[in-house]
């Protein structure tokens, strides 16, 4: 599994984990990302039960696991969340963040992981970390799940947007970030008329993420934006009409 560093300041770094050459073929490729404050660990999406042994492998390579204070899923999807109960198995005490609006869809994952969740509320909230560094949630309901958020840290200026501008790769080749925007087009333009209802939802997201300032825009599957690519991606998805991608 290729792991990068993304962002580093001096107590704060962000992580991108992704390319598994393991991943079983008939699952898709996903990307988990990790922040890093001062030693504490908060996972974004950690991802599926069936690659579950590769990703704590990886994250272990720059954190202890036992050392991972929170967990955040932006929604119930099982490429999201369905490793919860081996999570919640190496990290007991960890705090996870979820959509309130799947609370008890989740809990199907793991009944006994219900003690450590924290619902996040349709307006959003936030995280801090014991060094005080604060993590917002962003709303970004019906892009695509009803309840779904992405996950803005202000200093570093990084979005984790979920399926939000995710592609589905050529190959495990691809590079880590966004190259040529043109040809990134063809492996996220179907994923987006198809999986995103509702173009007034993802109208109001984008009018959100232009008020942030963001460096990079981190998706689930696919390739990072990053610098101009993150406007260019914006405009896209302004233009593009959701929804549409019904089967004749
Ligand atoms: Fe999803
Ligand atoms: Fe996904």
């Amino acid at each position: 599994m290729l792991k990068e560093e993304i962002y580093s300041s001096e107590n704060h770094s962000w992580y991108i984990f992704c390319r598994d050459p393991e991943k079983p073929e008939n699952i898709i490729d996903t990307n988990e990302y990790l922040i890093i404050s001062d030693g504490e660990g908060l996972a974004m999406d950690p991802g599926g039960t069936e690659i579950f042994a590769h990703v704590v492998s990886a994250f272990s390579e720059v954190i202890p696991v036992s050392d991972i204070s929170t967990f955040f899923a932006s929604h119930q999807d099982p490429d999201v969340i369905s490793s919860l109960p081996l999570w919640t198995g190496l990290c007991p005490k960890a705090k996870i963040y979820l959509p309130w609006l799947w609370e008890d869809y989740i809990a199907h994952f793991d009944l006994a992981a219900v003690k450590q969740f924290v619902t996040v509320p349709d307006e959003g909230s936030e995280i801090r970390f014991r060094n005080g560094h604060i993590i917002q949630l962003i709303p970004a309901h019906y892009v695509h799940a009803p309840g779904n958020y992405s996950l803005y840290d202000p200093s570093a200026k990084m979005l984790f947007s979920g399926d939000i501008g995710s592609a589905l790769l050529p190959n495990s080749n691809y590079s880590v970030f966004v190259e040529d925007f043109e040809q990134h087009i063809s492996y996220m333009e179907t994923f987006h008329k198809r999986w995103m209802p509702s173009n007034r939802a993802k109208n109001d997201w984008i009018a959100r993420v232009r008020e942030l300032e963001v460096d990079m825009l981190c998706p689930q599957h696919g390739a990072i934006f990053k610098g101009e690519m993150v406007g260019k991606f914006l405009d896209w998805f302004e233009a593009l009409e959701v929804g549409i991608a019904i089967p004749s």
